[in-house]
C-alpha cells in the first residue's frame, strides 16, 4: 500500500492509475459518481442507480434489464480502473469517455480529497456515498481480503489476515482506503455543506426501507419517480431485481471475474446486517466503539 494525502491506496499500478484520474479524468454535468469506502455496498448501490437511471420511465421491460446479464460492476466503470494510459484493468480507455451515454456513471473508493478537481467543481456533476457500519464493514473486509486479494497478489507477499492483526491494522488506519472514519466523514462533510451535489446514504437505511431511499436517490439525480410508475410497482421490482439473493442467483454474477481480476461471486456474500456480532470480542467491541465516539464526536453522524 501507499500512503497518499493521509490515505493508504492499494498497490503500485493502481496507485498510478488513481494518480492519473485525478488529474485527467474531466467530469461533465450530467456525471454521476458512486463513492464508498470497500465493503459497503458499492455493487449493491451500482446495480440500484443504474437501474433507477435506466428505466426509460417504467416503460423499458425489468426482465430485459442489462442488470440480469451483466456484473454491476461491468456497468459502472470504477474510476480509479479507467485506462487513462498505464495499460490498466478496465478495457475502457480514457478516449472512450467522452462515447458514454449521459448520464455517465462510476464508482470509486478514491476519498474526496484525491477525487479530481473536476469532479468537485463540475456544477451539475454529483455523487452518490454510501457507508455502512464499521462492525459489519470490517468483517465483509476481512473475509473478502482473505479470500480475494490475497488470491491476486501474484507476488505472494500478502498473508491471510487473523482477524485480531486485522483489527490491528484498521485500528491504525492502515486498510485500503483507510482510515475508514476519515474516508466517511470528509464525504459526510461534503453532503452536508452541498446536499445538492453529494447525497449521503446508509446501508442499514437502504436494508430497512428501500423503497424511501430509492426514491431519495431518484430525487437526487432528477429522474423521480412518477406516481403512474409507483402504482404500477416500478419501485418494488427493481428493489426486487437487484436484491441479494436474486443477484446471487444470476449465471453471470455467479462465474467469471470482473475487471479488476476478482471473481465476480466474491462480491456477494451474505448482505446481511447485524453479523459482526459473532465475530467481535467484548474488549473489540468496547475499543470500535471508543474509537467511533472519537472519531464521529461533533460530526453529527451516527452508526
Ligand atoms: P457482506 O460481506 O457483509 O455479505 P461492496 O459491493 O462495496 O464490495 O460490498 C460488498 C458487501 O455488500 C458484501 O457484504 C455483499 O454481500 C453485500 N452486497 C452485495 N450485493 C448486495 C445486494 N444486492 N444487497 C445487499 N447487500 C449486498
Amino acid at each position: 500500500m501507499i500512503q497518499y494525502q493521509s490515505f493508504w491506496f492499494p498497490g503500485y499500478r493502481l496507485f498510478k492509475n488513481t494518480l492519473k484520474s485525478q488529474k485527467h479524468f474531466k467530469a461533465k454535468d450530467t456525471d454521476l459518481i458512486i463513492a464508498s469506502h470497500p465493503k459497503t455496498g458499492t455493487t449493491w448501490l451500482n446495480a440500484l442507480l443504474f437501474a433507477i437511471v435506466n428505466r426509460d420511465n417504467g416503460n423499458h421491460p425489468m426482465n430485459e434489464s442489462p442488470i440480469l446479464s451483466q456484473h454491476p460492476h461491468h456497468l459502472v466503470n470504477r474510476l480509479e480502473d479507467v485506462n487513462f494510459g498505464g495499460g490498466f484493468f478496465n478495457q475502457l480507455s480514457s478516449s472512450q469517455l467522452d462515447d458514454l451515454p449521459s448520464p455517465r456513471l462510476f464508482s470509486t473508493h478514491i476519498p474526496y480529497v484525491t477525487l479530481s478537481e473536476s469532479i468537485k467543481t463540475c456544477d451539475g456533476c454529483r455523487i452518490l456515498y454510501i457507508c455502512r457500519n464499521p462492525f459489519d464493514t470490517f468483517v465483509s473486509q476481512w473475509h473478502f481480503y482473505n479470500k480475494v486479494v490475497i488470491d491476486l497478489d501474484g507476488e505472494q507477499t500478502l498473508k491471510p489476515y487473523t482477524f485480531e492483526q486485522f483489527f490491528e491494522d484498521w485500528f491504525e488506519g492502515r486498510i485500503l482506503f483507510g482510515p475508514f472514519f476519515e474516508h466517511v466523514i470528509d464525504y459526510w462533510m461534503q453532503s452536508l455543506a452541498n446536499p445538492k451535489k453529494v447525497l449521503f446514504l446508509k446501508y442499514e437505511d437502504l436494508k430497512e426501507n428501500p423503497t424511501i431511499h430509492l426514491k431519495r436517490i431518484a430525487d437526487f439525480v432528477e429522474m423521480p419517480f412518477s406516481l403512474e410508475e409507483e402504482s404500477r410497482g416500478v419501485i418494488r421490482e427493481i428493489i426486487d431485481m437487484c436484491s441479494i439473493n436474486n443477484m446471487k442467483k444470476l449465471d453471470v454474477n455467479k462465474n467469471g471475474l470482473n475487471y479488476s481480476g476478482v471473481e465476480k461471486k466474491a462480491y456477494f456474500r451474505k448482505g446481511e446486517v447485524g453479523g459482526w456480532i459473532n465475530y467481535f470480542t467484548p474488549p473489540m467491541i468496547e475499543r470500535m466503539d471508543r474509537l467511533m465516539q472519537q472519531k464521529l464526536q461533533g460530526t453529527g453522524l451516527t452508526f
